[in-house]
């Protein structure tokens, strides 16, 4: 029997658990550190991310921030990398460990994508491009080819990255932002063509959600 535990007990870990059913896990319970959050969707919450390693059993973590999903993976044993059976993926690729890649995404040759990365629904990444540890490419986001995104980076909803771009560590490209140049300095873009959005724009600390 395939078993997983997923951390994260949110809308993402949702999808996970669906993905992880998909790919033939007939266990899956979810590790959460809010002690109210008792089940998500059928599947119980059996304790806290501290209990990960002592179940002896596949482990993945669902959890959008990048910087809390990569303090946990980083203590983790057993991680595994999920991939939805309609998601497309191109022989020459190449896919890190704990990375997720949703339904309809679509990866192309020459594409390196490193840990702990989500592809998330509908989303592509053409070919030779370099996707960096922690990234989140969310819903919908399209990475034109040769693209390199450094680690940790959010790419927005429905954002598209135009081809040969570089984007540095660290950054939030905004929902819909269209990015025709490369981004040095690690901030928060929006619009068409992507610019930094003003600091006193910034109305409250920005939220990565959990999907
Ligand atoms: C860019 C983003 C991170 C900014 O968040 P924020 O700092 O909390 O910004 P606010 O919501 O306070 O908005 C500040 C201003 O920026 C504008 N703005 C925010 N996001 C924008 C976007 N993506 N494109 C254009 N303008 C945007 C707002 O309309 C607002 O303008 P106003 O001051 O004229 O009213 C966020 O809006 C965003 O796009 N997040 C991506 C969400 C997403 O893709 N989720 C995917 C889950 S899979």
């Amino acid at each position: 029997m395939k078993r997983i535990a997923i951390l994260g007990a949110g809308g993402h870990g949702k999808v996970a658990a669906d993905i992880a059913s998909l790919c033939g896990y007939s266990e899956i319970v979810f590790l959460d550190d809010n002690d109210a959050v008792k089940n998500c969707g059928p599947y119980p919450v059996i304790g806290k991310n501290a209990i990960a390693n002592s179940l002896g059993c596949d482990l993945f973590v669902a959890i959008g921030n990048p910087m809390v999903r990569r303090n946990l993976m980083e203590k983790l044993e057993s991680v595994v990398t999920l991939i939805h059976p309609n998601a497309v993926i191109a022989k020459n690729v190449t896919i890190g460990n704990g990375v997720i890649v949703m339904a309809g995404a679509v990866i192309n040759p020459g594409t390196s994508i490193g840990e702990g990365v989500i592809i998330n629904t509908c989303s592509s990444v053409d070919h030779d491009c370099e996707i960096g540890n922690y990234v989140h490419v969310a819903v919908g986001a399209h990475i034109a080819g040769s693209v390199r995104i450094e680690d940790s980076t959010w790419i927005g909803a429905g954002a598209t990255i135009s081809n040969n771009v570089n984007i540095c560590e660290n950054s939030v490209i905004g929902a819909g932002a269209v990015v025709v140049k490369d981004i040095w300095r690690p901030g928060v873009y929006i619009g068409i063509p992507a610019r930094e959005k003003r600091k006193d724009m910034h109305t409250e600390s920005i939220s990565f959600g959990r999907s």
